[in-house]
């Protein structure tokens, strides 16, 4: 019996009544295991792009699923209003994993309102308004973090756009001391532009931004809505080279796909916030800190550092020996493969034939992947035997 005539329902019942804001691959998700996502078809996908860089701990872990039943059934929602015995430990836990400078966590519900909340404290602290950001970023879509958003096209037709926000290029030291000032609030920046194709700086960019801020008395705030939680093998990119930003930004991958946010940031910071300062009625949640705890627990007994670590540094080499492959970008499970050429959108339509999933960039030309950090080697060489049969 073909299952065609369900899976057209359900795609033509979401385009109805769904309003179109994304382009979606032609066929429905219905389960998901580990690194793998199950269709309605009947057809099993190998997940490279991890849920859109979500799925930390893979799809439906079961100690997750355990983590979220369990508090559901005990407790699924209560504010901040009140304390909460899972509250206080994912709290705990998120700080122990943290750099040791950041002392204290903001909950929230998305990468979006990180990032408004990290530039809204350092708007208030500084009391100033100027947030310089980098050309090539994506910080999110409310007014905010899209006004720090790098990425033009991500503002076209919103105007006006929140005051005070100016753009660097990238890694580009010289750009920064001249736009860095008084009126500098924050300089904001994902430590990897990930949609901007998976771009690194160098080492000398991150200490120099460092240095720049406190010459300026102004807060730097890493954006590792995607670099943070183990993706690069390490759990932040805060503390690389040294450096130390005052907040880091989180969402995506820190409850395993449960909506979640947070702000990391230093005791002094938040010494200097007030009661009401900030807020959000979900943030905090029970649900959402069960998959948080559950998340730091599977990430530390599954040693799933060590996997991204080895298993990455495998996949760059196999990568780097393909014709294909122009340049490799990126650190970790935060992998941009740039192709000679001008597209890699060829790549990624003859992988998904292949019941692949991959994701691209603002950079035409470079394939992102942003698996499950469960991704081990026999998925890797899967994809490397697909892949090097394609040539566009
Ligand atoms: C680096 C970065 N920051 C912020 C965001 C916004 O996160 P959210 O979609 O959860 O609001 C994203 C989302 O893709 C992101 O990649």
């Amino acid at each position: 019996m073909s299952t065609q005539p369900q899976t057209q329902t359900i795609i033509d019942v979401e385009e109805q009544y769904q309003v179109a804001t994304y382009k979606k691959f032609p066929f429905v998700v219905e389960r998901g295991e580990d690194v793998w996502v199950y269709t309605s078809a009947g057809e099993r996908y190998l997940d490279l792009y991890g849920g859109h860089a979500v799925v930390s701990t893979g799809h439906s872990h079961p100690r997750v699923v355990r983590a979220i039943s369990d508090q559901a059934a005990r407790l699924i929602f209560y504010s901040n209003l009140v304390y909460n015995d899972t509250r206080a430990r994912a709290a705990k836990k998120l700080v122990e994993v943290a750099h040791p400078l950041h002392r204290k966590a903001f909950f929230c519900n998305s990468g979006t309102e990180a990032n408004e909340n990290a530039l809204k404290v350092a708007r208030k602290l500084t009391g100033r308004d100027k947030v310089i950001s980098f050309e090539g970023s994506f910080h999110g879509r409310t007014p905010g973090s899209l006004a720090a958003t790098g990425l033009s096209k991500y503002r076209e037709g919103i105007s006006p756009m929140l005051a005070g926000h100016t753009y660097a290029p990238f890694d580009d030291i010289a750009a920064i001391e001249s736009l860095i000032d008084g009126d500098t609030a924050a300089v904001i920046l994902e430590p990897i532009q990930s949609m901007g194709g998976a771009r690194l700086g160098s080492p000398e960019f991150y200490r120099a931004l460092r240095e720049l801020c406190d010459r300026a008395d102004a807060m730097l705030i890493y954006d590792e809505v995607q670099t943070g939680f183990g993706r690069t093998g390490d759990y932040f990119f805060a503390g690389r080279y040294d450096v130390v930003p005052d907040m880091v930004t989180l969402a995506k991958g820190i409850a395993s796909g449960v909506p979640m946010g947070a702000v990391l940031m230093t005791e002094e910071i938040a010494g200097e916030i007030k009661v009401s300062d900030l807020g959000t009625t979900f943030g905090g949640g029970p649900l959402a800190c069960a998959a948080l705890e559950a998340t730091i627990d599977v990430i530390r007994d599954e040693r799933l550092l060590d996997n991204v670590r080895a298993n990455s540094e495998y996949l760059y080499a196999e990568l780097g020996k393909l014709p294909a492959v122009e340049e490799l970008r990126g650190l970790g499970y935060l992998v941009g493969i740039k192709f000679k050429g001008d597209s890699a959108r060829p790549y990624q339509q003859a992988l998904l034939g292949r019941k692949i999933i991959t994701g691209l960039a603002d950079d035409a030309s470079v394939l992102r992947l942003l698996p499950p950090l469960t991704l081990k080697r026999a998925e890797i060489d899967l994809f490397l035997s697909e892949l090097a049969t394609m040539q566009f």
